[in-house]
């Protein structure tokens, strides 16, 4: 979601129609008269949508495609800028929605009500809000796991019949199990995906049991009177990008945690590492109903959150555990590469403006070790290496190690990761317009894609941040040196200066009749087309929109335009690249 956009364009206005009982949700995305329902239910709670092609087009180029080749041409018609209320999509294509927030996650579950009246326990069966990252992981070629991040709420007139009073238990805990992460079977029946029943079916909220593991569990600063092991701790928030690796485990990576947090006690003064993270400044108060999040009383709490959590969907009783390995920060993604020596990489993003891009490098190859057994017991991402990324103005980078003893002021690696920011800032990595989505390149060797959104402070440019008062972000190319992931140093370029489009003036480098503003989810198919989303103003009169690249011919073509008010993020799709799955959220 859109926090730091000064224009405020994605903001959530909800238009509180909640009458049209009579409109099935699955007809939303047609907009038309149902539109005012759309911003109610759809735009302001989260949809997935999938896009199939209705003729015998696949979304991979149809007979353009040779086997063995790589083609990432672009074989569809460009859809129009448009500020309509439905989700456009190129001609070929169908639209359909599903497992917006609110439906149970299984069916027979409790019932979507349009009067927001449902409980705590209810939402805690049902999808969450927000829809974010998301990743389907295939049990046949009809049917898979649909893993879907919820990123925030909204809370007035959305998840509750009015605003929310947060001193209610009951109510911040139907706020906290609309956040999380859901669990859904979904099958291809009659040409419609929809959700099935499932003995993998499962909501983990911001009460879920979870674990703690790598370098910072148990270090003082992660322990808390609930928790004295500092290895235990309770739910996942603000759930933004995801990722997942190939031992079939799904990444979900915690954001704008400090959100939640605050106090009522007079005199609190936050700490140095708070404010690092912004913690104090929350916008949900949820410690006025459960002390966990006053930060008087429970001043480690944040520190167990801001971390990239790993889920086994597949392992209902498995408790998601926290790889403090990879960074505290405020993870947009987790992209995951192998290095040469079958290293596992996991690129992430801190989306703040002026903090800075990550890898992780695990110490052991990942296909070594008992984790494609125990995928949830031992993971190679408890051990390894975390890199902060220094662009040069020459065109080349370091990935810049945060260990002890290189990092000046820190003792220890836990408090190196559990205070990532301050560690980066420490070595001099380069500040960049907010880290969103990293895009790792199917097969070119070392080749990763990152977007950066936007900053509107930025004064000062550099090569890597080449605009001051950055409005529209830009996407940076880096190819690690020998091709490998786990290299320490790299070549960049920039592979898009987002924008109006060449001609107009502000500096933009892509074609102006699919130009695009923001760019924050991003993502390669299979054959190396690479699809970016928006979340943001756009520089021209469209809603936040979805465009396909040919990173080699610089083609750049817009597939879908969201609706109204909506931003579009999170990407995933069937093997037989014939369904592409996005979601809408807010
Ligand atoms: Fe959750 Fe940076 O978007
Ligand atoms: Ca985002
Ligand atoms: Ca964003």
């Amino acid at each position: 979601m859109n926090l730091f956009d000064d224009d405020r364009t994605a903001d959530r206005e909800p238009d509180g129609a909640d009458g049209e009982t009579g409109i099935t949700r699955r007809h939303l995305i047609r907009g038309g008269a149902a539109a005012g329902v759309v911003a109610a239910v759809a735009v302001a709670s989260p949809v997935e949508v999938s896009a199939t092609p209705t003729g015998p087009t696949s979304l991979r180029g149809g007979s353009r495609i040779r086997h063995g080749h790589r083609n990432p041409s672009l074989a569809f018609e460009a859809v129009a800028i448009n500020e309509d209320d439905a989700v456009t999509v190129p001609g070929g294509y169908l639209a359909q929605v599903i497992n917006p927030w609110g439906d149970p996650i299984e069916p027979g579950g409790p019932a979507f009500r349009f009067d927001a009246r449902n409980t705590a326990a209810d939402q805690a069966r049902q999808f969450g809000m927000g829809h974010d990252g998301m990743a389907l992981f295939e049990i046949s070629r009809s049917r898979g796991l649909m893993v879907t991040n919820h990123e925030a709420i909204d809370a007035e007139s959305i998840l509750f019949p009015s605003a929310p009073d947060y001193s209610d238990t009951e109510t911040v805990r139907k706020a906290q199990n609309a956040h999380g992460v859901s669990v859904a079977e979904i099958a291809l029946r009659g040409g419609s995906w929809r959700t099935i029943r499932s003995r993998f079916a499962r909501r983990i909220t911001a009460n879920t049991p979870m674990e703690i593991t790598g370098p910072a569990a148990g270090h003082p600063l992660m322990r808390t009177s609930a928790d004295p092991s500092g290895r235990r701790s309770l739910g996942t928030v603000n759930n933004c990008g995801d990722g997942r690796t190939p031992w079939r485990t799904y990444l979900t990576c915690e954001e704008n945690f400090n959100r939640y947090f605050g106090t009522t006690a007079g005199g609190f003064t936050p700490t140095e590492l708070m404010e690092r993270y912004g913690v104090g400044e929350g916008d949900n108060p949820w410690w006025l109903g459960d002390p966990r999040f006053d930060l008087a009383e429970n001043p480690n709490e944040p520190n167990r959150f801001g971390w990239i959590v790993e889920i086994d969907p597949f392992d209902r009783d498995a408790a998601p555990r926290k790889r403090t390995a990879l960074g505290r920060l405020k993870h947009e993604n987790a992209a995951f590469a192998e290095g040469r020596r079958g290293q596992a990489v996991v690129y992430t993003g801190d989306d703040e403006r002026f903090q800075h891009l990550y890898k992780f490098v695990s110490r052991h190859a990942w296909r070594r070790g008992d984790w494609r057994r125990h995928p949830m017991r031992t993971s190679p991402l408890d051990d390894g290496i975390l890199y902060v990324a220094r662009f040069d103005d020459d065109g080349t980078g370091e990935w810049v190690p945060l260990v002890p003893g290189s990092v000046p002021g820190y003792a220890s690696l836990a408090e190196i990761l559990i205070d990532t920011r301050g560690a980066a800032a420490a070595v001099g990595a380069t500040p960049m317009d907010r880290p969103e989505w990293i895009a790792v390149h199917p097969d070119q060797p070392g080749i990763a894609y990152g977007t950066f959104t936007n900053n509107t402070r930025r004064t000062e440019a550099d090569a890597a941040n080449p605009r001051a008062n950055n409005r529209s972000g830009h996407i940076i190319r880096w190819h690690n040196d020998d091709g490998d992931h786990a290299a320490t140093s790299f070549t960049w370029s920039m592979f898009a200066l987002a924008g109006a489009g060449l001609g107009s003036g502000d500096g933009s480098t892509i074609p102006p009749g699919d130009a695009f503003g923001s760019p924050d989810g991003l993502a390669f198919d299979p054959d190396g087309r690479l699809w970016i989303q928006t979340d943001g103003s756009q520089p021209m009169p469209c809603n936040n929109q979805m465009l396909a690249a040919d990173p080699l011919s610089g083609d750049i073509r817009r597939f879908l335009v969201g609706p109204k008010g909506a931003e579009i993020t999170g990407w995933t799709m069937t093997t037989d690249q014939r369904t592409m799955f996005v979601n809408v959220q807010h």
